[in-house]
C-alpha cells in the first residue's frame, strides 16, 4: 500500500509528523505500508515555484492514498491567484477526482465540557457532512475580477450539473444507509438557481433509497440549526461551499477544529485523508498544535482506502485512551487537565496503540 505522504505549511509538517509516527508503528507491527513524500503548497511554491507540481501529481496518482497536513499561509497571499498554495489544493483534489469529502463530526464524551456550547446540547453528537469537493463555485467559470464602466467588478459562477448531484447524493444515501438513515440535503433554492437543480435532483435520487429519511433545509436556518439543537443531524449533503463553512462550524460542537478529520474519495475510494482545519499560521513552529485530526485522518485512510478497519479501530481507540487520561493540547485544554505539546500528543498516542 502506497502512501504519497504532503506535510505543506505552516502547522503542516509538526501535525503530519504524528500521524506518520502512527503510521510507523502500525507498519511495525505488520501494517504493509511505504511511504513516500511529496510537496503541495507555498512550500511546493518555494521548491519548485508552482503550488502542484508535476512530480507530486505523479507521486499522489501512482499511490493509493495521500495524506496532507495544510496548506496555505499569509507570506503567500500576495502570490498571483495561479500560484496561491490554496490552488495546488485545488489542483490535487480535482486532479484525482475526489468529489466526495467525509466531514464526521463526533464529540469523544471526555471533550464535553471542551465545546463553547452547553454540554447538554453536544452530548452524543455524531454528524456526517458530506460535502461535494470538485465543484460548485469553487470551480466554476467565467470567475476573475474585471475592469467594467471604470470599476473593477468581481464574479463567480455557482454551478452543478445532475450528474454531480447525483453522485454525491448516492454517496450521501449510501453512507445515510449505514448510519441511521436520516439525511438533510441543505441547500439555498430560495434564491440560487443552481441549488434548485441540487434539490430537485437529490430528491430524484432519494426515490432509490426509500428507507432513507430525506429532509431539505436552507442553507442559513441548518447553520443556525446546528448551533440551537446539532443533534437532530445524522447525515448532512451539501455543495463544495456550504459545506467547508458548515463543517468548521461543525467542528466547534466537538471542541476544536483540531479534531476533525476528513477523506476526500473518488468513484473507487482511492482518497485524500487531511484535517479540516487550515495551516494555522498563528502557531506554526510552535509545538502547540492538535495532532489528532490528523491521525484521526490516518485512520480514516487505513478504513475507507485500505479496507482496514480493525487497525482504524486501533489508533481511534488510541486517542480516546489519550482523552480519557486526561491529556489535552492547548486548543482543548480545561483546567485540571494535563498540557501536551504537538510532538507530546502524538506520544501519548503511540504509547496507546
Ligand atoms: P485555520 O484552520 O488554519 O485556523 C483557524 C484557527 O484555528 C486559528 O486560530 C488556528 O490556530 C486554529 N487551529 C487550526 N488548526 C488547529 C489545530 N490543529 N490545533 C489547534 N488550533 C488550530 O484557518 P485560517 O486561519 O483561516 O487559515 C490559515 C491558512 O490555512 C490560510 O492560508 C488558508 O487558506 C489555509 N487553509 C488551508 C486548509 C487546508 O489545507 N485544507 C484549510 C483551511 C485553511
Ligand atoms: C478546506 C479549506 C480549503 C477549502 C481551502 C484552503 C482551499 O478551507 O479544506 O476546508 O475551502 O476547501
Ligand atoms: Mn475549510
Amino acid at each position: 500500500m502506497k502512501i504519497a505522504v504532503l506535510a505543506g505549511d505552516g502547522i503542516g509538517p509538526e501535525i503530519i509528523a504524528q500521524a506518520v509516527r502512527v503510521l510507523e508503528a502500525l507498519r511495525s507491527d505488520g501494517l504493509k505500508i511505504e511511504l513516500e513524500w511529496g510537496l503541495l503548497g507555498g512550500c511546493a511554491v518555494e521548491a519548485a515555484g508552482e503550488p502542484f507540481p508535476e512530480a507530486t501529481r505523479k507521486l499522489a496518482t501512482d499511490a493509493d492514498a495521500v495524506i496532507l497536513g495544510a496548506v496555505g499561509g499569509p507570506q503567500y497571499d500576495a502570490l498571483p491567484r495561479p500560484l496561491r498554495p490554496e490552488r495546488g489544493l485545488l489542483g490535487i483534489r480535482k486532479a484525482l477526482n475526489l468529489f466526495a469529502n467525509l466531514r464526521p463530526a463526533l464529540l469523544y464524551p471526555e471533550l464535553a465540557n471542551a465545546s463553547t456550547l452547553k454540554p447538554e446540547i453536544v452530548a452524543g453528537l455524531d454528524i456526517l457532512i458530506v460535502r461535494e469537493l470538485t465543484g460548485d463555485i469553487y470551480f466554476g467559470e467565467p470567475r476573475g475580477i474585471e475592469q467594467r464602466e471604470g470599476q473593477r467588478v468581481g464574479f463567480n459562477t455557482m454551478v452543478y450539473s445532475e450528474a454531480e448531484i447525483d453522485r454525491i447524493a448516492r454517496v450521501a444515501f449510501g453512507a445515510a444507509r449505514r448510519r441511521n438513515r436520516r439525511l438533510c440535503s441543505v441547500d439555498k433554492m430560495n434564491v440560487l438557481e443552481c441549488t434548485q437543480l441540487w434539490r430537485d435532483v437529490v430528491t430524484e435520487t432519494a426515490e432509490e433509497y426509500p428507507d432513507v429519511e430525506l429532509s431539505h433545509m436552507l442553507v442559513d436556518n441548518a447553520a443556525m440549526q446546528l448551533i440551537r439543537d446539532p443533534r437532530q443531524f445524522d447525515v448532512m449533503v451539501t455543495g463544495n461551499m456550504f459545506g467547508d463553512i458548515l463543517s468548521d462550524e461543525a467542528s466547534m460542537l466537538t471542541g476544536s477544529i483540531g479534531m476533525l478529520p476528513s477523506a476526500s474519495l473518488d468513484e473507487n475510494n482511492k482518497g485524500l485523508y487531511e484535517p479540516i482545519h487550515g495551516s494555522a499560521p498563528d502557531i506554526a513552529g510552535k509545538n502547540v498544535a492538535n495532532p489528532l485530526a490528523t491521525i484521526l485522518s490516518a485512520a480514516m485512510m487505513l478504513r475507507y482506502t485500505f479496507d482496514l478497519e480493525s487497525a482504524a479501530a486501533r489508533i481511534e481507540g488510541a486517542v480516546k485512551k489519550v482523552l480519557a487520561e486526561g491529556y489535552r493540547t492547548a486548543d482543548i485544554y480545561e483546567p485540571g487537565m494535563k498540557k501536551l505539546g504537538t510532538a507530546e500528543m502524538g506520544g501519548a498516542v503511540l504509547a496507546n496503540l
